[in-house]
């Protein structure tokens, strides 16, 4: 059984990070248009700087939480395909223990040379004069990928989900595309898809099943679920107490 799971922001929301469009969520603080595009970037570097610098401080602090955990145990004791495809620029998945990753965002630990595509592991603050090492260009940005970008890995993301027997979205709400898309066209190619948040995506209506509640309670619930062999596809709309 191939297994294709795509997560966001939700998943580490109990890790103390916080989402993008739930009440108080990133958003509803501050504008993508001033921090999370090019545009932005070339207009005021400092402040896509400071809004960067900001989230990498929150991550050090952040420790993987029991649904990062249970994915990471899922992959290592199933014994068909597994991939694991997040939107989350967090690393907590690859610290809880997770080892075939997609960030298709991109890392916010890393920093980018925009010159010559040089990668480094981000230093705590970035600044608009810092240098690259390699190429000593001033064009140092956070290792994501910003609105009006292309995302990472999709060719890789859309074979995999292609093949997918079992695909499950969770804790993303379901507005960003190209990912937005991909529990859909796991259904459309014959996989069983399941939903885990704790309020119905966008993309809901692509789910044979959704299990609302939190993170932490719910993922490590269905994991043991799969590796017990109960996983099946059921139609039915579950909550916290199932
Ligand atoms: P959102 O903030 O849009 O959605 C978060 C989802 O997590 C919602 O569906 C919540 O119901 C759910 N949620 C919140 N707390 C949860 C919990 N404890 N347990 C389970 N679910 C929970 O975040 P994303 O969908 O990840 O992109 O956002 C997608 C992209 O939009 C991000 O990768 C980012 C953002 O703009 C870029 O910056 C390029």
């Amino acid at each position: 059984m191939n297994i294709v799971i795509l997560t966001g922001a939700g998943i580490s929301a109990e890790s103390g990070l916080g989402t993008f469009r739930d009440k108080d969520g990133l958003w509803t603080r501050y504008r993508i248009e001033d921090v999370a595009t090019p545009d932005a970037y070339a207009r005021n570097p400092a402040l896509v700087h400071e809004f960067y610098n900001l989230r990498r401080h929150g991550l050090r602090a952040a420790v993987p939480n029991a649904a990062h955990f249970a994915l990471a145990d899922l992959e290592r004791r199933h014994s068909g395909g597994f991939l694991l495809v997040t939107q989350n620029v967090d690393d907590l998945h690859q610290r809880a223990g997770s080892q075939n990753v997609l960030a298709m965002h991109g890392q916010l630990q890393n920093a980018l040379c925009a010159g010559c595509g040089h990668v480094w592991p981000a230093p705590d603050l970035m600044f608009p004069e810092d240098r690259c090492a390699c190429c000593d260009a001033p064009l140092c940005r956070p290792d994501l990928v910003w609105f009006g970008e292309d995302v990472r890995f999709l060719d890789q993301i859309i074979a995999a989900t292609e093949k997918a027997d079992l695909f499950a979205l969770i804790g993303t709400s379901g507005n960003v595309h190209p990912a937005a898309g991909l529990m859909e066209l796991a259904r459309e190619c014959g996989a069983a898809t399941v939903e885990i948040n704790l309020e119905p995506s966008a993309v809901a209506s692509a789910a044979d099943r959704v299990i609302l509640g939190r993170a932490t309670e719910m993922v490590p619930r269905w994991v043991a679920d799969i590796l017990s062999g109960q996983s099946g596809g059921s139609h039915r709309m579950a909550g916290p107490s199932e």
